[in-house]
């Protein structure tokens, strides 16, 4: 009986299984992709490059409603979704596509795609009739032909969001008579749209994003005119040629939405009167506006529901319709608009904010303690104003949802028990002398990604805390110029942007995840080498670790970061050599005061980028590359601008140290104190744009290659203490910018070129060349030489020599005047020679000559 049960349970066991796996089955195989649509989604893969390999599942071993990104109708199983988004692919977007029948949503948005190529048009083919849903937004597709999209006649969305569509302009109404059209982007494709379309039919849309497109005020006014029934317009960084027409808005009747940000409209003092009254999103940031209080007290703006006001001019206090607005009020932004007076508490009334940003103005006074009262408030920032009371935990008794909060530069007192009600995102607390005690509520925050507070004269952390803390954050950590101490050699911090610079933390470095970009930990005491697990960090940009006492090899493990931008280094007893591998994207590099060794990698001088280049006191030899110099930054006088970050850096230039910050585009090159030998190369000159050389205290022989005439940039040059000789050349006379030179401490010889520039420097500049003469030293003995360096001035410069002689006569005139003059009377044999020569000059000289005479 109990056999015979068991076995029966066994066989209905497998019975059960058995049908039910065949019912799995027979769903499975409804499944199952259309041939037609496989083929189809082939011929498109084919056109793609998918570097990242993220379209594996693509195999003609899948069924094709499995690939990735792709979806098919449960009952007819032919492909209706087409998702790959975000998936790094590059390559070409076969349009071929749209043959795929019953495709009604194509997403290719934040691709790499560069080209788009639409198939032979067959009548045959039904060409995406089916396609409500079309997103190519952030590719770097360019488009000249508009034609394909019009045929998409069920399209209701489509956005080509920085699509560069500038010879597309003539084909735009083609997609404004699309006639199911309801949400059209068409944000930075650089139109230029300067004249009205003809035949255009805004039939159904209801959004209409341009921004960051070109227009001019009429052709703005056209569509205004046209778009009557739009209820989302985005025009944010649009460029504008004429005036933007306010009188415009409104008639826009049916706009809710409204993005004008970024548009000049400083003139417009009633831009608020002409708003249109059914808004409820207003976004007017960096416009420029001056005027928040017009006289008309009838401000139409009942309906807002966000009002982001940031970046103006207001110079005013609050004005009174702000506080009569609807109490649906969720965003409000008045940050950096030059607001005043005391914030009334009847702003806080507004019981649904969930966004106030007031920070950067000048409000005074207390904070109403009503604050305390918005309960879904979400993002807070009030800092760098001038309140002067004090803020309590009473001011967050209600807000509970708070995430980010800005207090920079306010004064609070928080009890050190206090638990605050919030786990915030991002907590702002610069420059709000808050130490010596690190603040125990901020303990409480476990899902901080973001803390800042530095200058905040913090010195004492409970150190497993902190530690634990910091190493939970994994945006942005900035505890900057405070005194804290400690050993973190065993914490791991995630944070992208890491600034633990101007404290007093020891031990070896923190271990840091290999997704870091920016890392600050300058002046500390650290100690050791770099931690192995720095070895790939390949998306670090910036990193200092200026004034430690570190040492080991490094530049081998920055070789890897490949977008590697400012590498300060400096004072270390870091060494090794420079890799020829560093990255290219290289602006400013500084190994000043270290151990490095080896000769200097003509690499150095190919980055395009670079304009800060400082190995001063190193044990650098070798000589200085005899190549093409290429640094096109250095270079170019067309200036390209590259991004540039951290801006202080101790630059060494006219002989001073500058702290802080400094101009921090200065062309520079220092590569004093090593042990570089050989000549300068002629090339080195090439670098036209270079504002400071230092090659002092170095090995260097041979003479001054004339190309130095080239570098009419050049403010400050150091060639002190080398083994240069020879004399100097003429042209360095026209050096015009040049205000600090010193060339002491070398052989040179012969005379000092004439002109302001060179007369006009402290004889320490020329000391210990003891063949060198001539103002400011003592005088030359053989006046020949003045002749020879007009001659040759005139020679080689043309006009510009002689100019520059003109131009530098101020100071320089009385030593170079005789020296010229009197050679030219002792020599007369040369005189009807150089009378012709000089003949303009000789005017301009005698005339001088006799002026300045008679007076004396
Ligand atoms: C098709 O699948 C989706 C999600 O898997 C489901 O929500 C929907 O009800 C299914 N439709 C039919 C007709 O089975
Ligand atoms: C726009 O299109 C609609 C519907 O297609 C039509 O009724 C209307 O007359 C058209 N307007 C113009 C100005 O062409
Ligand atoms: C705006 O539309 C009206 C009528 O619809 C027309 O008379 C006027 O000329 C249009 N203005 C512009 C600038 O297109
Ligand atoms: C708002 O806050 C104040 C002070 O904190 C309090 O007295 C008042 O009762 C609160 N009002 C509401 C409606 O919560
Ligand atoms: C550093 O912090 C002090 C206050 O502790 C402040 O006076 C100083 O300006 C800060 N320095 C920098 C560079 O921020
Ligand atoms: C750069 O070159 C050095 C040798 O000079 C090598 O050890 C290092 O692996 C190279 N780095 C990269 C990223 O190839
Ligand atoms: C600079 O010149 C070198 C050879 O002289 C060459 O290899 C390098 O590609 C050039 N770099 C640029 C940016 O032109
Ligand atoms: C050039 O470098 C030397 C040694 O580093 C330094 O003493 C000198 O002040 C520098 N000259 C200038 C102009 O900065
Ligand atoms: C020249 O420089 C030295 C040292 O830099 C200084 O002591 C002296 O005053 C300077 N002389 C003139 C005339 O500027
Ligand atoms: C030039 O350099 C020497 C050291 O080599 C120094 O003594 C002198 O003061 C410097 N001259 C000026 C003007 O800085």
């Amino acid at each position: 009986m109990n056999f015979l049960s068991q076995l029966l349970r066994l066989f209905l066991f497998f019975f059960y299984a058995f049908t039910f796996q065949n019912i799995l089955c027979n769903n499975l195989s409804h499944v199952r992709c259309n041939e037609k649509d496989r083929q189809t989604l082939q011929i498109f893969k084919e056109g793609l490059i998918d570097p990242s390999n993220n379209l594996v599942t693509w195999s003609t071993q899948q069924d094709c409603c499995d690939w990735k990104g792709v979806h098919c109708d449960n009952t007819t199983s032919r492909v209706t979704k087409l998702d790959l988004s975000q998936q790094s692919l590059q390559g070409e977007i076969k349009l071929s596509l749209l043959e795929l029948q019953f495709l009604y949503h194509l997403d290719l948005s934040e691709n790499f795609f560069k080209v788009i190529s639409t198939p032979p048009i067959q009548n045959d083919v039904i060409f995406g009739s089916n396609l409500h849903y079309l997103d190519l937004y952030y590719n770097d597709i360019s488009m000249d032909n508009l034609h394909w999209l019009s045929q998409l006649s069920s399209l209701r969305y489509l956005n080509l969001g920085f699509t560069n569509l500038r010879y597309a302009t003539n084909g735009l109404q083609l997609l404004f008579m699309l006639p199911s059209l309801s949400d059209l982007r068409l944000r930075y494709c650089q139109l230029n749209i300067t004249t009205s379309l003809k035949n255009v039919n805004f039939t159904s849309l209801v959004t209409l994003d341009l921004s960051g497109n070109y227009f001019t005020s009429k052709s703005l006014r056209w569509l205004f005119n046209l778009s009557s029934d739009i209820s989302h317009l985005d025009l944010n960084q649009i460029s504008l040629s004429g005036n933007f027409d306010l009188q415009w808005l409104s008639q826009l009747h049916s706009v809710k939405y409204l993005d004008l940000s970024g548009i000049d409209l400083h003139k417009e003092t009633n831009w608020l009167l002409a708003m249109p009254p059914s808004l409820s999103n207003l976004y007017m940031i960096d416009c420029q506006l001056t005027n928040i209080s017009p006289s008309l007290k009838h401000v139409n703006l009942t309906s807002l529901v966000t009002l982001d006001l940031f970046l103006n001019n207001f110079n005013s206090e609050l004005p009174h319709w702000l506080f009569n607005l609807s109490r649906d009020l969720s965003h409000l932004g008045l940050g950096d608009s030059s607001l005043f007076g005391e914030i009334p508490s009847s702003l806080f009334n507004y019981q649904n904010l969930e966004y106030l940003d007031l920070h950067y103005n000048m409000f005074s006074g207390s904070i109403p303690l009503t604050l305390g009262n918005l309960t879904y408030l979400v993002f807070l920032s009030i800092g760098s104003n001038s309140f002067s009371g004090t803020i309590y935990e009473m001011h967050f008794s209600r807000l509970q949802n708070l995430q980010e909060l800005d207090l920079i530069s306010t004064r609070f007192h928080f009890s050190p028990e206090w638990i605050p009600l919030f786990q915030l995102k991002e907590l702002h607390l610069d420059e709000t002398n808050q130490g010596p005690q690190f603040p125990p509520w901020i303990y409480t925050q476990k899902s901080l990604s973001i803390l800042s507070m530095s200058s905040s004269k913090l010195s004492f952390v409970v150190e497993e805390k902190f530690w634990g803390l910091i190493a939970g954050i994994d945006e942005r950590i900035d505890i900057s110029n405070n005194s804290i101490s400690g050993d973190i050699s065993n914490v791991l911090l995630k944070s992208d942007f890491i600034l633990l610079n101007h404290n007093n933390f020891t031990g070896t470095l923190p271990h840091l995840s290999p997704e870091v970009s920016y890392v600050d930990l300058s002046h500390n005491s650290f100690i050791g080498s770099i931690p192995h697990n720095w070895k790939k960090l390949k998306h670090l940009f910036f990193i200092s670790l200026w004034n430690n006492n570190l040492c080991g090899e490094v530049l081998e493990k920055l070789s890897w970061s490949t977008y590697l931008k400012v590498i300060n280094l400096e004072q270390n007893e870091f060494f090794g050599t420079i890799p020829n591998n560093m990255s290219r994207y290289l602006e400013r590099v500084i190994l000043r005061s270290n151990k490095f060794e080896g000769s200097i990698p003509p690499q150095l001088f190919f980055l395009s980028h670079l304009i800060h280049l400082d190995l001063a006191h190193n044990n650098f030899s070798g000589s200085i590359p005899q190549i093409t110099y290429n640094a096109t930054e250095m270079i170019a006088d067309n200036y390209s601008t590259p991004l540039l970050v951290g801006d202080d850096i101790d630059l060494y230039e006219k002989g001073q140290v500058y702290e802080g910050k400094v101009n921090s585009r200065r062309r520079t090159i220092d590569l004093s104190a090593n042990k570089i030998s050989g000549e300068i190369p002629s090339e080195l000159f090439g670098l036209i744009r270079v504002q400071t050389l230092n090659l002092s205290y170095n090995h260097l022989t041979g003479t001054i290659p004339k190309t130095i005439g080239g570098m009419k940039n050049l403010e400050s040059l150091d060639l002190s203490n080398n083994k240069l000789f020879g004399e100097i050349p003429e042209n360095m006379a026209t050096l015009f910018f040049l205000s600090y030179l010193n060339l002491s401490c070398n052989n040179f010889s012969g005379q000092i070129p004439i002109g302001t520039q060179l007369q006009s420097f402290n004889v320490s500049s020329y000391d210990g060349n003891p063949e060198l003469c001539g103002a400011p030293l003592t005088k030359c003995s053989m006046e020949k030489n003045v002749v020879d360096t007009i001659q040759s001035i005139m020679k080689e410069d043309g006009g510009f020599g002689e100019k520059s002689l003109y131009l530098g006569m101020g100071v320089g005139f009385a030593v170079g005047f005789c020296g010229l003059f009197g050679s030219l009377l002792i020599f007369r044999k040369w005189r009807q020679k150089y009378y012709r020569l000089l003949n303009p000059m000789y005017d301009y000289l005698y005339v001088t000559y006799i002026l300045k005479f008679n007076r004396s």
